[in-house]
């Protein structure tokens, strides 16, 4: 049995109590999807900056009314120190979501991302510490490693940010490093590598790559690659993404005041992607005849990034399910639904 398997089934015969801030957004959402499938008792934190309605409304009708009602959502801004004592309260584990992300947005508006990612995070992160809570899970990022150009990565190598999110999420790891010195706090940082899957938002100007594409090759617009295609990603479904916060949150002491990273520990070029989404689409009777469109190269990204996943898997017991094709399949029919609707 894995430690995934082993954790799910004591959670389910001793329930806790959770708080996902970000809740309504996706990786937030599917979170509370499963929480809530194992009868844990969840509150959940969102201001609707980047997260919709329709995302806890689509949970709801996945899960039982009893289930349901162990929900309890806080419309809030992390920014408001009350607004984080209130959601904490009574809380035993903190997965910590709420974040503006994308690269441009930070490069468009760097104040604002730094209120929400940084002086939203702190106020977080005292609440926990005030309350006690057992552990503070917290969504870091694989853009710590900047321009480090060691492939595949390992999370004691990184460089020099290259874009204001990505100096966000690197303060976010000092600051967890430094309560757990000061206050001998609890906190672990996930460095997600490009999450996908249902609910992932397809809309506005700072969608991730697999639902933008998704959408405009289901409404038959043009697709843009930015550079050659050749830019490579470790791109991690979101099944994966959900089964290390819960595997982290409960992990031993050792295992705790450290970072890690969640990928699969594959590469996966622009042009592979696009070839693959395509198959998906055509598997599932949404024929794409298109090819994409090339463009220049856009600022902040990293060229090539790919995860070393040992650490992950020696110290949380992390199992990475899914590969990218397996969860480019699963996530197509939702992409279908949603667009359709
Ligand atoms: N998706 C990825 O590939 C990826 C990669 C690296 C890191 N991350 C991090 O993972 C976390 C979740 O990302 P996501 O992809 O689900 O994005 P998302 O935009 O879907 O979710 C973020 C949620 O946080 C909420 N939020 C934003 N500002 C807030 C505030 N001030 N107060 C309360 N709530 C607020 C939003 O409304 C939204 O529901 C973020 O911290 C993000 O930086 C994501």
């Amino acid at each position: 049995m894995t430690r995934y398997e082993k954790v799910k089934q004591t959670l389910q015969a001793n329930p806790k109590t959770w708080l996902i801030t970000g809740v309504a957004g996706f990786i937030g959402s599917n979170l509370l999807e499963t929480l809530l499938q194992l009868n844990q008792k969840v509150v959940g934190l969102d201001n609707f900056a980047t997260g919709h309605q329709h995302n806890l409304d689509e949970v709801k009708g996945l899960v039982s009314e009893a289930q349901w009602n162990n929900f309890a959502f806080i419309e809030g801004d992390i920014r408001d120190t009350n607004a984080c004592k209130e959601a904490v309260s009574g809380v035993d584990y903190v997965l910590h979501q709420a974040a503006l992300g994308s690269v441009p947005r930070s490069i468009n508006d760097p104040a604002t991302t730094n209120a929400t990612n940084i002086s939203g995070y702190l106020n977080m992160l005292v609440a926990a510490r005030d309350e006690g809570v057992a552990s503070f899970t917290y969504a870091a990022s694989s853009s710590t490693y900047g321009d480090h150009p060691a492939l595949p990565k390992v999370e004691e190598n990184i460089g020099n940010p290259l874009s204001p999110y990505a100096v966000t999420k690197y303060v976010n790891e000092l600051y967890a490093d430094v309560f757990a010195r000061t206050y001998g706090f609890k906190a672990i940082g996930l460095r997600y590598f490009n999450v996908f899957g249902k609910r992932q938002d397809p809309d506005g100007a700072y969608a991730a790559v697999i639902p933008k594409w998704t959408a405009s090759a289901i409404k038959n617009e043009e697709i843009f690659i930015n550079g050659d295609g050749e830019t490579s990603r470790d791109f991690c479904f979101i099944e994966n993404t959900v089964q290390i916060n819960i595997l982290a949150a409960t992990a031993s002491d050792e295992a705790k005041n450290n970072v890690y990273n969640v990928a699969v520990g594959d590469r996966t070029t622009l042009n592979t992607l696009f070839g693959a989404i395509k198959t998906a689409l055509t598997e599932n009777d949404v024929p794409v005849g298109m090819e994409p469109t090339y463009r220049d190269f856009r600022a902040g990204d990293v060229r090539h990034s790919q995860a070393d996943i040992s650490k992950s898997v020696n110290l949380l017991g992390y199992v990475p399910e899914y590969r990218i094709l397996e969860g480019i399949k699963k996530a197509m029919p939702w992409y279908i639904g949603f667009i359709g609707r």
